[in-house]
């Protein structure tokens, strides 16, 4: 197990290595644009030159204070499913709001260890506010401690979601879902950026997110902030073990059963 020493190394080295790899998105931001853009998994899913220089970026801190460790990133980055330390990766989440130049986009970075997310940095340049956190040490945007909402009723929740870039292919597209929340909440919201939805979850600025069809680095880093929040997170189908199930719900204590009620997988 690591000591407290280890996390908090760990945590230094990811805070560096998120706030270097934003500032390069940062600079590239107006040349990126979508001329560069490549389509991935459909014609919406982007990859810029931006996504691919941002993960070299956060790999090449990784690698050189942590050579032991192995590395899972979105685009270049794979290392074998083992039991070392791993740090998992998105280096540009909201890559569409960054090609249309909306400022809802971050970096991800996550340590887990023993079955568990030890360390997570979600860091949004454009916005000006990074959000970390250790497990059993809290989280935290820059110096303040974060604290999930206590909003026990969907009528006063401001609630959060997302949509795969594959919907016109897959079964399940969260559109039902969205139409279960949508008239019964306060407020409900697509950002395009998972990670920022999970920190501002933690942060108590949204009340509960959940989508579906996503992948570990969306979600790793994020995650750890709303249970170290005091939020609850599981699988939309209410397991504890969400980081590889494709799915998610983060969400105050009390808003949390509301929520696994009404989303289908
Ligand atoms: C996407 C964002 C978006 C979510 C998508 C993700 P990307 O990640 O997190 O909010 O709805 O499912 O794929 O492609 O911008 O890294
Ligand atoms: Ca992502
Ligand atoms: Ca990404």
């Amino acid at each position: 197990m690591h000591s407290t020493f280890d996390l908090q190394r760990a945590l230094a080295v990811a805070v560096q290595a998120a706030t270097t790899a934003g500032a390069g998105l940062v600079q590239t931001r107006g040349a990126v644009e979508r001329v560069t853009a490549t389509s991935k998994s459909s014609a919406r899913d982007l990859v810029t030159a931006a996504d691919v220089a941002s993960e070299q970026c956060i790999v090449g801190h990784l690698r050189s204070a942590f050579p032991e460790h192995a590395i899972e990133a979105e685009e270049q980055t794979h290392d074998a499913l083992d039991d070392r330390p791993r740090w998992i990766v998105d280096p540009l989440d909201g890559t569409v709001n960054y090609v249309h130049g909306l400022p809802l986009y971050c970096v991800s970075i996550a340590l887990w260890h023993a079955g568990a997310a030890q360390v997570a940095v979600v860091h949004a340049p454009s916005l000006g506010e990074t959000w970390t956190a250790v497990r059993g040490a809290g989280a935290y945007r820059g110096t303040q401690r974060l604290q999930v909402s206590a909003t026990r009723t969907l009528g006063e929740s401001v609630v959060a979601t997302g949509f795969p870039y594959r919907r016109q292919e897959l079964p399940n597209p969260n559109v039902g879902n969205f139409n279960r929340f949508v008239l019964d909440v306060r407020g409900i919201r697509r950002c395009g950026s998972a990670a920022l939805d999970l920190a501002w979850t933690a942060a108590g600025r949204f009340d509960a997110y959940w989508e579906l069809h996503l992948a570990p680095h969306d979600i790793a880093a994020g995650g750890l902030l709303v249970e170290e929040a005091g939020g609850l997170v599981t699988t939309a189908l209410g397991a504890a073990d969400w980081l590889r199930a494709g799915h998610i719900i983060a969400a105050n204590p009390h808003l949390h059963p509301l929520v696994l009620e009404r989303v289908r997988v």
